[in-house]
């Protein structure tokens, strides 16, 4: 079976370039980048860890789509590349420093601690949310950060909603705040952050969630503002004729 990798040495290359090896595995693409690394290249770099779909550090992209690498069969010809919109290292590994940046930025923990009881109803308002394991396909996937590289986006914002609806935070609003500026609104809402993610979580509606709460807290799209904001006249103007 033959698999095609994205390769990139920066001490050696001046940009990427595709190799293909012929490869007898044909289980996981985790697995295919061992063969290759244990019997054809050792230079290959690529990060893993559970080798189970519970650690997320083996996320990559095959034929442009994220997955995971341990999670995905591999197919004859599969183009293996690393993550989008993260600097490049070497190989298939990225830097995911942005990652602690966008993370502190939207205050998205327990700020301040409630003393409210939790029952099995609070537990379920963040379940979803929590099975986030942080791979960073929906980081890699979002379009926004062509045009906005300070953009939360979608892990970010997915977990702000999780402590927004957490009762043991005393203060919601102050996780609503951090997140208007470079957040819920610059989202384009194309939805493929849910496509890409293996917990099955739905970034796209927990940013719609998130600018529901917003606007009942009193924000609004900032860059609507442009255009005059909310007009309580609904554009009559009296003097115009
Ligand atoms: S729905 Fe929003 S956050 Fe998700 S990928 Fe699209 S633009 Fe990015
Ligand atoms: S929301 Fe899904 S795709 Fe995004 S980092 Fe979490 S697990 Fe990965
Ligand atoms: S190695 Fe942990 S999710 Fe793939």
């Amino acid at each position: 079976m033959k698999i095609n990798i994205k390769r990139y040495n920066p001490e050696k290359n001046d940009s990427q370039y595709i190799e293909k090896y012929d490869i007898k595995h044909d289980e996981t693409i985790l697995n295919s980048l061992i063969e290759v690394k244990t019997k054809y290249d050792n230079s290959l770099s690529f990060r893993c860890g559970c080798k189970t779909g519970v650690c997320g550090s083996c996320a990559i992209r095959v034929n442009g789509v994220e997955r995971l690498s341990c999670k995905t069969h591999l197919n004859e010809n599969d183009l293996i590349e690393p993550l989008n919109n993260s600097n490049l290292i070497k190989d298939l590994i990225v830097d995911l420093r942005h990652e602690e940046k966008f993370l502190k930025e939207s205050k998205t923990f327990l700020n301040n601690l409630s003393n409210e009881k939790i029952f099995k109803e609070d537990e379920k308002l963040i379940d979803t949310q929590s099975n986030c394991i942080l791979c960073q396909s929906c980081f890699s996937s979002c379009p926004v950060y062509e045009v906005n590289k300070e953009f939360l986006g979608p892990y970010t914002l997915t977990r702000a909603l999780r402590y927004v609806n957490d009762k043991k935070e005393a203060k919601p609003k102050d996780i609503i705040e951090s997140i208007q500026n470079d957040g819920i609104w610059d989202c384009t809402l194309c939805g493929n952050c849910t496509i890409v993610c293996p917990q099955f979580i739905d970034p796209k509606t927990d940013i719609m969630n998130l600018r529901m709460k917003s606007v009942q807290n009193g924000y609004e799209d900032k860059s609507m503002q442009a255009f005059g904001g909310f007009d309580p006249s609904g554009g009559f103007d009296p003097n115009g004729f």
